[in-house]
Protein backbone atom coordinates (compact mmCIF):
# COMPACT_ATOMS: atom_id res chain seq x y z
CA UNK A 1 0.00 0.00 0.00
CA UNK A 2 1.38 3.68 -0.85
CA UNK A 3 1.08 5.58 1.99
CA UNK A 4 0.78 9.63 1.72
CA UNK A 5 0.71 12.41 3.61
CA UNK A 6 -2.97 14.77 3.25
CA UNK A 7 -1.18 17.77 4.56
CA UNK A 8 0.30 21.23 2.37
CA UNK A 9 2.55 22.02 5.90
CA UNK A 10 6.01 22.33 4.24
CA UNK A 11 7.43 21.38 8.01
CA UNK A 12 5.33 18.57 8.62
CA UNK A 13 5.84 17.30 4.72
CA UNK A 14 10.06 17.82 5.42
CA UNK A 15 9.53 15.72 8.65
CA UNK A 16 7.59 12.95 8.19
CA UNK A 17 9.43 12.44 4.63
CA UNK A 18 12.55 12.60 6.35
CA UNK A 19 11.23 9.68 9.39
CA UNK A 20 9.15 7.54 7.10
CA UNK A 21 8.68 5.46 3.75
CA UNK A 22 6.53 7.73 2.29
CA UNK A 23 5.20 8.25 -1.59
CA UNK A 24 3.62 11.28 -1.84
CA UNK A 25 1.58 13.93 -0.86
CA UNK A 26 -2.35 15.27 -1.22
CA UNK A 27 -3.97 17.99 -1.02
CA UNK A 28 -7.21 19.60 -1.31
CA UNK A 29 -8.27 23.45 -1.83
CA UNK A 30 -9.51 23.25 2.47
CA UNK A 31 -5.65 21.83 2.76
CA UNK A 32 -4.06 25.05 1.00
CA UNK A 33 -6.17 27.14 2.54
CA UNK A 34 -5.07 26.15 5.77
CA UNK A 35 -1.26 27.19 4.69
CA UNK A 36 -2.79 30.37 4.46
CA UNK A 37 -0.04 30.81 1.66
CA UNK A 38 -0.14 31.69 -2.08
CA UNK A 39 -0.76 27.87 -3.50
CA UNK A 40 1.70 28.24 -5.92
CA UNK A 41 4.15 28.78 -3.56
CA UNK A 42 3.26 26.46 -1.41
CA UNK A 43 2.61 23.29 -3.94
CA UNK A 44 6.41 24.31 -5.45
CA UNK A 45 8.00 23.96 -2.39
CA UNK A 46 5.93 20.50 -1.62
CA UNK A 47 7.52 19.14 -5.31
CA UNK A 48 11.12 20.23 -4.11
CA UNK A 49 10.86 18.47 -0.86
CA UNK A 50 9.17 15.15 -2.55
CA UNK A 51 11.50 14.84 -5.29
CA UNK A 52 10.41 14.90 -8.82
CA UNK A 53 8.73 12.36 -10.33
CA UNK A 54 7.05 11.09 -6.52
CA UNK A 55 3.19 11.38 -6.65
CA UNK A 56 1.58 14.79 -5.56
CA UNK A 57 -2.12 15.20 -5.95
CA UNK A 58 -3.45 18.73 -6.62
CA UNK A 59 -7.23 19.32 -6.98
CA UNK A 60 -8.94 21.45 -9.75
CA UNK A 61 -11.67 24.02 -9.17
CA UNK A 62 -13.84 24.55 -11.55
CA UNK A 63 -17.20 22.73 -11.90
CA UNK A 64 -17.53 22.54 -15.31
CA UNK A 65 -15.03 19.97 -16.98
CA UNK A 66 -13.03 22.47 -19.42
CA UNK A 67 -12.45 24.65 -16.58
CA UNK A 68 -11.42 21.42 -14.57
CA UNK A 69 -8.89 19.92 -17.51
CA UNK A 70 -7.71 23.79 -17.78
CA UNK A 71 -6.63 24.01 -14.20
CA UNK A 72 -5.58 20.27 -14.90
CA UNK A 73 -3.16 21.50 -17.66
CA UNK A 74 -1.77 24.46 -15.31
CA UNK A 75 -1.27 21.62 -12.70
CA UNK A 76 0.39 19.98 -14.40
CA UNK A 77 2.80 22.51 -16.17
CA UNK A 78 3.67 23.70 -13.05
CA UNK A 79 4.56 20.17 -10.69
CA UNK A 80 5.44 18.26 -13.24
CA UNK A 81 5.73 14.36 -13.83
CA UNK A 82 3.83 12.45 -10.97
CA UNK A 83 0.98 15.11 -10.21
CA UNK A 84 -2.49 13.90 -10.17
CA UNK A 85 -5.21 15.91 -10.86
CA UNK A 86 -8.06 15.43 -8.51
CA UNK A 87 -11.52 15.81 -9.58
CA UNK A 88 -14.77 15.81 -7.66
CA UNK A 89 -16.70 12.80 -8.60
CA UNK A 90 -19.91 14.50 -10.36
CA UNK A 91 -21.13 14.60 -13.84
CA UNK A 92 -18.93 16.81 -14.85
CA UNK A 93 -15.65 15.16 -13.08
CA UNK A 94 -16.37 12.30 -14.98
CA UNK A 95 -16.77 14.37 -18.23
CA UNK A 96 -12.96 15.72 -17.59
CA UNK A 97 -11.76 12.36 -16.17
CA UNK A 98 -12.36 11.50 -19.84
CA UNK A 99 -10.86 14.66 -21.75
CA UNK A 100 -7.69 14.36 -18.65
CA UNK A 101 -7.37 10.80 -19.49
CA UNK A 102 -7.13 11.58 -23.79
CA UNK A 103 -4.40 14.30 -22.62
CA UNK A 104 -2.56 11.31 -21.06
CA UNK A 105 -3.22 13.64 -17.63
CA UNK A 106 -3.35 11.62 -14.47
CA UNK A 107 -6.28 11.86 -12.45
CA UNK A 108 -7.99 11.19 -9.17
CA UNK A 109 -12.15 10.79 -8.44
CA UNK A 110 -12.30 12.57 -5.36
CA UNK A 111 -14.77 13.78 -2.52
CA UNK A 112 -16.15 9.93 -3.05
CA UNK A 113 -18.96 9.10 -0.83
CA UNK A 114 -20.58 6.17 -2.33
CA UNK A 115 -18.99 2.70 -4.37
CA UNK A 116 -21.44 4.34 -7.49
CA UNK A 117 -19.48 7.86 -7.67
CA UNK A 118 -16.10 5.51 -7.74
CA UNK A 119 -17.17 3.32 -10.04
CA UNK A 120 -18.51 5.51 -12.42
CA UNK A 121 -15.04 7.80 -11.88
CA UNK A 122 -13.01 4.54 -12.50
CA UNK A 123 -15.23 3.57 -15.66
CA UNK A 124 -14.41 7.31 -16.98
CA UNK A 125 -10.67 6.38 -16.97
CA UNK A 126 -9.37 7.75 -13.69
CA UNK A 127 -6.16 6.62 -12.23
CA UNK A 128 -7.18 6.93 -8.80
CA UNK A 129 -10.21 6.81 -6.53
CA UNK A 130 -10.81 8.56 -3.06
CA UNK A 131 -13.32 7.85 -0.61
CA UNK A 132 -13.42 10.04 2.70
CA UNK A 133 -13.51 7.14 5.23
CA UNK A 134 -14.17 9.23 8.13
CA UNK A 135 -16.48 11.61 7.21
CA UNK A 136 -18.73 8.54 5.93
CA UNK A 137 -18.26 7.13 9.14
CA UNK A 138 -19.57 10.71 10.54
CA UNK A 139 -22.88 10.19 8.76
CA UNK A 140 -23.58 6.84 10.44
CA UNK A 141 -22.19 4.63 7.54
CA UNK A 142 -19.14 2.37 7.40
CA UNK A 143 -16.64 4.28 6.01
CA UNK A 144 -14.21 1.55 5.79
CA UNK A 145 -16.58 -1.12 4.52
CA UNK A 146 -17.49 1.33 1.46
CA UNK A 147 -13.98 1.37 0.51
CA UNK A 148 -13.77 -2.67 0.59
CA UNK A 149 -17.18 -2.91 -1.32
CA UNK A 150 -15.23 -0.50 -3.81
CA UNK A 151 -12.36 -2.25 -4.06
CA UNK A 152 -14.49 -5.38 -4.57
CA UNK A 153 -16.13 -3.65 -7.45
CA UNK A 154 -13.13 -2.65 -9.08
CA UNK A 155 -11.40 -5.79 -9.34
CA UNK A 156 -14.80 -7.29 -10.08
CA UNK A 157 -14.78 -4.96 -13.41
CA UNK A 158 -11.24 -4.78 -13.86
CA UNK A 159 -11.11 -1.51 -13.77
CA UNK A 160 -7.36 -0.57 -14.49
CA UNK A 161 -8.14 2.22 -10.72
CA UNK A 162 -6.46 2.20 -7.56
CA UNK A 163 -8.20 3.06 -4.51
CA UNK A 164 -6.41 6.41 -2.26
CA UNK A 165 -8.28 6.09 0.46
CA UNK A 166 -8.56 9.02 2.68
CA UNK A 167 -10.33 11.38 5.21
CA UNK A 168 -8.61 8.98 8.23
CA UNK A 169 -8.83 9.42 11.77
CA UNK A 170 -7.47 6.61 13.45
CA UNK A 171 -4.95 4.05 12.89
CA UNK A 172 -7.58 1.41 13.14
CA UNK A 173 -8.82 2.61 9.87
CA UNK A 174 -6.15 2.00 8.12
CA UNK A 175 -5.12 -1.16 9.64
CA UNK A 176 -8.10 -2.32 8.12
CA UNK A 177 -7.98 -1.29 4.79
CA UNK A 178 -3.96 -1.90 4.37
CA UNK A 179 -4.58 -5.55 5.66
CA UNK A 180 -7.54 -5.52 2.78
CA UNK A 181 -5.17 -4.41 0.47
CA UNK A 182 -5.83 -1.34 -1.10
CA UNK A 183 -3.73 0.45 -3.36
CA UNK A 184 -2.78 3.54 -1.06
CA UNK A 185 -3.50 5.82 1.80
CA UNK A 186 -3.44 9.36 2.72
CA UNK A 187 -2.96 10.26 6.13
CA UNK A 188 -2.49 13.55 8.29
CA UNK A 189 0.48 13.92 9.78
CA UNK A 190 -0.84 13.19 13.41
CA UNK A 191 -2.61 9.93 12.10
CA UNK A 192 0.77 8.57 10.62
CA UNK A 193 2.78 9.70 13.75
CA UNK A 194 -0.13 7.67 16.04
CA UNK A 195 0.89 4.24 13.52
CA UNK A 196 3.65 3.98 16.40
CA UNK A 197 2.56 5.89 19.05
CA UNK A 198 2.40 3.05 21.49
CA UNK A 199 3.69 3.33 25.18
CA UNK A 200 4.59 -0.30 24.60
CA UNK A 201 7.37 0.41 21.99
CA UNK A 202 8.52 2.92 23.82
CA UNK A 203 9.11 1.20 27.23
CA UNK A 204 11.17 -1.61 25.29
CA UNK A 205 12.92 1.00 23.51
CA UNK A 206 13.52 2.41 26.48
CA UNK A 207 14.56 -1.12 28.52
CA UNK A 208 17.20 -1.68 25.37
CA UNK A 209 19.23 1.94 26.33
CA UNK A 210 19.47 1.42 29.89
CA UNK A 211 20.46 -2.25 29.40
CA UNK A 212 23.37 -1.30 27.31
CA UNK A 213 24.09 1.35 29.01
CA UNK A 214 24.78 -0.58 31.97
CA UNK A 215 26.87 -3.03 30.58
CA UNK A 216 28.89 -0.25 29.06
CA UNK A 217 28.73 2.86 30.00
CA UNK A 218 26.25 5.40 29.68
CA UNK A 219 26.07 6.91 26.24
CA UNK A 220 28.00 4.11 24.57
CA UNK A 221 26.87 2.94 21.47
CA UNK A 222 28.14 -0.19 19.25
CA UNK A 223 30.52 2.16 16.82
CA UNK A 224 32.35 3.33 20.39
CA UNK A 225 32.91 -0.24 21.56
CA UNK A 226 33.57 -2.23 18.14
CA UNK A 227 35.53 0.91 16.87
C1 LIG B 1 -8.26 13.87 0.63
O1 LIG B 1 -7.99 13.85 -0.48
C2 LIG B 1 -9.45 14.42 1.25
O2 LIG B 1 -9.74 15.63 0.68
C3 LIG B 1 -9.19 14.50 2.70
O3 LIG B 1 -8.57 13.34 3.13
C4 LIG B 1 -10.41 14.78 3.51
O4 LIG B 1 -10.04 14.66 4.85
P1 LIG B 1 -10.89 15.29 6.03
O5 LIG B 1 -12.16 14.53 6.11
O6 LIG B 1 -10.02 15.10 7.24
O7 LIG B 1 -11.07 16.74 5.69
Amino acid sequence: MKLLIDDANVQEIRRLCDLYPIDGVTTNPSILAKTGRDPKEVLTEIRGIIGPGKLLFAQAIPLDAEGMVRDARAIVKLLGEGTVVKVPSIPEGFKAIRMLREEGILSCGTVVYTPLQAYLAAKAGADYVAPYVNRIDNMGFDGVGVVEQIQDILTLHQLDTQVLAASFKNSQQVLTLCAYGIGSATCAPAVIDAFVKNPAIDGAVGDFIRDFAGLAGEGKTMADLLG
